[in-house]
């Protein structure tokens, strides 16, 4: 398997573009079912998941025009199938995300029930809860879930999230554009990718009012039409990259951010003595101008601090003086990196959810694996730092998820190659 070899690069400096969001695109991608005729989204990032999801909607009969870079003109003629098999959604959960679109649009959708991953079970219930509040038949059977709308189609609710579910808000939110009479999320996730997804959604002819709060209210209509829609840029890549330049004590200016979208980033980051300006061009983050400090972290839904950021941030603090905490709430097994960054000597410990870094690492380089998406972009920053090289494998989780890495950390000095292993 494709591995990196990252040796310790200095001081990261210079400019770095951030691309369009993974998780933003993906539900857009799975939204784009209920329109007829073609829908244009640009800044679409070129990464291993939207082309799973490309070949996903493909095989339920979208006909895509990917021929200019960074944009997708999609059509669906016709819908062929409302089924979506172990094949395709085994490759990536957000898959899932085309069950609201198929049963609001053809009244039944037929799914490969998404695996769980490394990081926890991913259970998929609010989502259910929200189809059969919608007035859906849910069948469990054999590892696929089927949902059957009723013979008028789905109906408006009331739908009260346990958790605030960014899938089971996206999901949900589709179906319910289309159902007759007006719903209510309460509960609902925040995420600024929410956010996007409901204006996507409401170009296209949806009234959809709320996103971005607790409680978004969809008022169902009986037809959608094509629009043109730019994806919001990639908060998580963002806030990786601005972690890159203060692990190695560089200065950064990073392009395409929204300010707003990263705010517990760059108040953490700041807690930690690293300076965090929005100037005109972008994001300028400069970590060499004082010794850094520790800080404490506990990630929440938005607009708390992002779980996706955990492992990159946890790799940081090794490097600051004192000690620090994270605790983790949203997933339940999103430590994996810590033996990781153990074999590289950060000596973190972990007691349930909670784990305690001390400062002051040197860190080795070693053979490590990365463990998730994010976690494997954690163990890059700390090979930017560690003495020697670090070697990490299973770096295909990276490339699902991060546009043109590689290439991203040279353009900034680090010092990274990716082998190419003959079965890769
Ligand atoms: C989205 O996953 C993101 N993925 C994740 O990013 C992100 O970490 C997560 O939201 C939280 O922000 C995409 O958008 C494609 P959830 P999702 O449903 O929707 C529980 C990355 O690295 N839950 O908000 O799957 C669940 O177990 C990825 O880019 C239920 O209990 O996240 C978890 O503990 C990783 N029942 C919590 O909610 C359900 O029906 C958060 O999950 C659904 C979820």
């Amino acid at each position: 398997m494709a591995k990196f070899l990252v040796q310790n690069s200095g001081p990261l400096n210079g400019e770095v573009y951030i691309s369009g969001s993974k998780n933003a695109v993906l539900p857009i991608l799975a939204a784009s079912i209920l329109a007829e005729d073609g829908c244009v989204i640009d800044d679409v990032p070129a990464l291993r998941d939207v082309q799973v999801m490309k070949g996903i909607l493909n095989s339920l009969g979208a006909e895509i025009d990917d021929s200019r870079e960074g944009m997708l003109e999609i059509r669906f003629p016709d819908i062929l199938t409302n089924e979506a098999d172990y094949e395709l959604v085994g490759k990536m959960r957000a898959s899932f995300l085309v069950m609201g679109p198929l049963l609001t649009k053809t009244g039944r959708a037929k799914v490969h029930i998404p695996g769980g991953c490394s990081i926890g079970a991913r259970p998929i219930d609010l989502h259910l809860k929200g189809f059969k509040a919608l007035g859906a038949k849910v069948i469990e059977k054999d590892s696929y879930v089927e949902a059957i709308a009723p013979a008028g189609g789905l109906k408006g609710a009331g739908i009260y999230l346990d958790f605030p579910s960014v899938g089971a808000t996206e999901n949900i939110m589709i179906a319910a554009s289309m159902a007759s009479g007006t719903t209510y999320i309460e509960n609902a996730a925040e995420e600024p990718e929410i956010v996007d997804l409901a204006n996507f959604l409401n170009k296209m002819g949806a009234r959809i009012k709320g996103a971005g709060t607790d409680n978004i209210k969809i008022e169902g209509v009986r037809t959608m039409h094509p629009c043109e829609h730019c994806v919001i840029p990639d908060r998580i890549e963002a806030g990786t990259f601005m972690l890159a330049g203060a692990i190695t004590r560089g200065e950064l200016l990073i392009h395409n951010i929204v300010p707003d979208h990263i705010r517990p980033i760059t108040a953490k980051l700041r807690e930690c003595g690293v300076m965090v300006e929005m100037g005109d061009e972008g994001m300028y983050v400069i970590a060499d101008r004082r010794p850094l400090t520790s800080t404490n972290i506990k990630t929440l839904p938005y607009p708390g601090f992002p779980t996706d950021i955990q492992s990159p941030f946890m790799a940081f603090l090794t490097t600051v003086k004192g000690s620090s905490s994270v605790i983790e709430t949203v997933f339940e097994n999103r430590f994996m990196h810590v033996a990781e960054l153990n074999r590289m000597g950060a000596n973190i410990r972990t007691e349930g959810n909670r784990a305690l870094i001390p400062g002051d690492t040197d860190l080795e380089g070693a053979q490590v694996i990365a463990t998730d998406l994010r976690a494997g972009a954690a163990m890059v920053l700390a090979g930017l730092v560690a003495r020697g090289t670090t070697e990490i494998s299973e770096i295909y989780h990276i490339e699902r998820g991060y546009e043109k890495f590689v290439d991203k950390c040279k353009g900034i000095g680090a010092t990274i190659l990716r082998i190419d292993d003959q079965e890769d």
